[in-house]
């Protein structure tokens, strides 16, 4: 066995659990190596991953049936959707409300190296992801007269070079104090016999706990000690990807007040059986949730309704409320976890001497599993075209082409909706957010100038 001072326990523990060989390369080590190495065992809990690792595959509960959800009304003066817009406007200039962005992940379908939030996506600006956020943001600040706290999710990978960018860019705006970026846990992956692996002769190799982690790093890093002293009600929850989300949404928020829920979500239509969103479900217990689409059955995927559509027709795109009380409720009490999930995925590792690709497991918490925790649920039909761009492949579907065709589209709508008129010489069009977060923003009188490309801000 080998040794260091101050660090038997730990030593004895990863003995324990038989997972030595990640001391192989001891003796190639220099001592702040090997200590960076046993601090990093030290933090390990060694009992979950030997559970985990026995999931191997991802158990879905069998019964289960579609989720009701509030239908988009035909009129949209509908009074119970105005009822909603003016409560959420008043409760949005109480400043109750904060915006929460998970960016943790590695983005690595889109080919992307360094923070995604720095991918640029505005079809004419150029602006990156997190600049069309925080503009949203400080946008809703503008035009409801109140300050909105922006959390950022971040991982190890990511961390400095998110706050960097924000620093460089003067926070895009918005006040540095009430921004608050802060990593989640890692945790480690095995390979197929349950092993740690290695990155090199002295790293564990981990990888982010998921967005679900995000609930648990608010209160790890602080953060929501600091919303619960500035009398902040609700979280509005993100996904970095989506550029048309609408962070700051009086009516989401209405209808989340009106129902006292825990937790809200917004749901679009599936476009088509196959496509790779999560969709909401009912499960047995009567408790709603979301089912992942790598974890639906087939036949389930493929399920028809009585009229011919697609029966699990509520899709998932990361758009949440949550009630503060119910983050703390669920994040205080070390009993209650959300699960892990596992996925087969390729692998960097240090193996034999030499750098080589490993197929090993990967264990990811989801947010959505904290939905049939709560007691009360809402959730609201959104449209596609109004709010679901996301940024996830280099090319084809839900690639920056599509976001950006969409965006352009949308805009389009906006201006001939208000009776502006477009010059067909106009081929894009971006609309800054402080020049319309909505469409109803958009001001009398705009003139779209005859030009190509068309910024309005
Ligand atoms: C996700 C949803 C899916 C939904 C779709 C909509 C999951 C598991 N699936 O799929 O139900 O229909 O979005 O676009 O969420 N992230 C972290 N830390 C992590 C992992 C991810 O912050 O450890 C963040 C990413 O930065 C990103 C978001 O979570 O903002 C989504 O992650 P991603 O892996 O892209 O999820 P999808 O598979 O696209």
């Amino acid at each position: 066995m080998i040794s260091f001072a101050g660090y038997d326990d730990v030593i004895q523990r990863v003995y324990k659990y038989k997972q030595e060989h990640v001391f192989q390369y001891w003796d190639q080590l220099i001592d702040s190596e090997k200590k960076a190495l046993l601090d990093e065992l030290g933090i390990i809990d060694f009992d979950l991953l030997e559970k985990i690792f026995k999931l191997k595959e991802n158990s879905v509960p069998e019964d289960f049936s579609p989720a009701p959800y509030i239908k988009l009304p035909e009129d949209e003066r509908d009074p119970e959707f105005m009822k909603a817009r003016d409560l959420g406007v008043q409760f949005i200039k109480e400043g109750k409300v904060a915006a929460f962005l998970v960016a943790g992940g590695q983005g690595s379908r889109l080919g992307f190296k360094g923070p995604k939030g720095k991918f640029p996506v505005g079809p004419v600006s150029g602006k990156t992801l997190f600049h069309f956020h925080a503009e949203k943001i400080r946008a809703s600040e503008i035009k409801y007269g109140v300050k909105i706290p922006f959390l950022i999710m971040t991982s190890r990978d990511n961390h400095e070079e998110t706050v960097d960018f924000f620093r460089e860019n003067h926070f895009f705006g918005l006040t540095p104090a009430l921004v608050h970026i802060f990593p989640q846990n890692m945790i480690p992956s095995l390979d197929l016999d349950g092993k740690l692996i290695l990155s090199d002769k002295s790293t564990i190799f981990m990888n982010p706990d998921g967005h679900g982690g995000s609930l648990s790093a608010l209160r790890s890093s602080g953060a929501l000690k600091l919303l619960e002293d500035m009398g902040i009600e609700v979280i509005s929850y993100f996904q970095v990807d989506n550029p048309l989300v609408k962070i700051i949404d009086p009516i989401f928020i209405g209808f989340h007040i009106l129902n006292k829920a825990d937790v809200s979500s917004k749901a679009l239509m599936k476009a088509y059986h196959e496509e790779k969103t999560g969709v909401f479900v009912r499960f047995k217990n009567g408790k709603l949730g979301i089912i992942e689409y790598s974890d639906m059955p087939q036949e389930k995927i493929f399920a028809k309704d009585s009229e011919g559509g697609i029966l699990y027709c509520a899709a998932n795109p990361a758009i949440h409320l949550f009630d503060i009380k119910f983050v703390d409720k669920i994040t205080g009490s070390s009993n209650v976890n959300l699960p892990y999930h596992v996925a087969k995925k390729k692998i960097e590792a240090f193996k034999d001497g030499q750098q080589c690709e490993i197929t090993g497991l990967k264990f990811e918490k989801f947010v959505f599993d904290a939905i049939p925790m709560a007691e009360k649920t809402v959730i609201l039909e959104t449209k596609r075209e109004e709010e679901f761009a996301p940024v996830k492949n280099a090319s084809g579907a839900d690639s920056v082409h599509t976001a950006q065709a969409m965006m352009n589209a949308l805009f389009r709508r906006w201006l001939s909706n208000r009776g502006v008129k477009i010059p067909d010489v106009v081929d894009v069009i971006e609309i800054s957010p402080f020049f319309a977060l909505q469409e109803s923003d958009i001001p009398e009188g705009t003139i779209v100038p005859a030009q190509e490309k068309v910024y309005l801000e």
